[in-house]
């Protein structure tokens, strides 16, 4: 099987995405064994999210996802490299986290000194448990791919653990938003592929770590139908994980 997008990657019959261009791969897979996780895929992602964050997921959000060995080290060093961005930005104004989930990076925000800080996630349940966390802040619930907030409402618009999960066009709607809402810089997380995550999903076959993965050439693109420019990067933990903080600005 050929890449539609690239035509010289050959992805495996049950990959996700190319293993040269990053390319979300379209499912040709109707019946078999596959079928069922392949339609999941596929579905809403509104409806997707509703079903995986209901209360009991969203209180053990943070331990499964944080609370082994690699865990830990993984959101050591993805914290480092937010703070690393945060300080070059003034400390000042009002802060929008979106797709806050349970407030882990609203309350990694309020303690790098941002004083006026909200958050916004699709999912209730999610928020919640943010709340409870953080019952001074102010939540509330938002699609990032079109939030009822008007034009320039925020000095800084923070997004983490979300872009990677959405398909290509509902990532440059969600930055586009962002971009929007923000006066001032936009910091988001990517999941960027290099050699070694293609070579590993191409022996595999399955994607590394994130849904929608990119490369670099199509992350450049993604900014430039977002209107925004890269101010600076900062990797997680490379070369072992995709994550990548962008520091962007209009
Ligand atoms: C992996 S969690 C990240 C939570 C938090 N930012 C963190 O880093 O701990 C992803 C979050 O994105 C939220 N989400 C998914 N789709 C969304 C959308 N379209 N708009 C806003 N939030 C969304 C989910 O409900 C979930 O809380």
């Amino acid at each position: 099987m050929q890449c539609p997008r690239c035509q010289q990657g050959s992805p495996r019959p049950d990959a996700q995405f190319c293993p040269r261009c990053g390319a979300p791969v379209k499912r040709v897979e109707e019946s078999g064994p596959l079928a069922a996780s392949y339609a999941d895929l596929r579905r809403d992602l509104t409806e997707v999210v509703e079903q995986q964050t209901t209360s009991s997921y969203a209180k053990r959000y943070e331990r499964d996802r944080f609370g082994h060995p690699w865990g830990r080290l993984y959101r050591a060093a993805e914290e480092r490299a937010i703070r690393r961005a945060l300080r070059e930005l003034p400390a000042g104004g009002r802060v929008l986290d979106v797709a806050c989930g349970t407030g882990r990076i609203t309350a990694l925000l309020l303690r790098a000194g941002f004083a006026e800080v909200a958050g916004t996630d699709v999912s209730s349940a999610m928020m919640d448990e943010a709340k409870r966390q953080l019952p001074h802040v102010e939540f509330f619930q938002g699609d990032a791919t079109g939030l009822r907030v008007p034009a320039d409402s925020y000095d800084l618009v923070i997004c983490v653990g979300l872009l990677m999960h959405l398909d290509p066009g509902a990532r440059v709607a969600a930055l586009r938003e962002l971009a929007r809402i923000s006066r001032g810089p936009v910091v988001v997380q990517y999941g960027c592929v290099g050699t070694l995550h293609r070579f590993t999903s191409w022996v595999t076959g399955k994607p590394w770590g994130a849904l929608y993965p990119v490369v670099q050439s199509q992350l450049r693109e993604e900014l430039r139908r977002s209107g925004l420019r890269e101010r600076s990067r900062f990797w997680a933990l490379r070369p072992v994980s995709s994550s990548l903080i962008l520091s962007l600005t209009k």
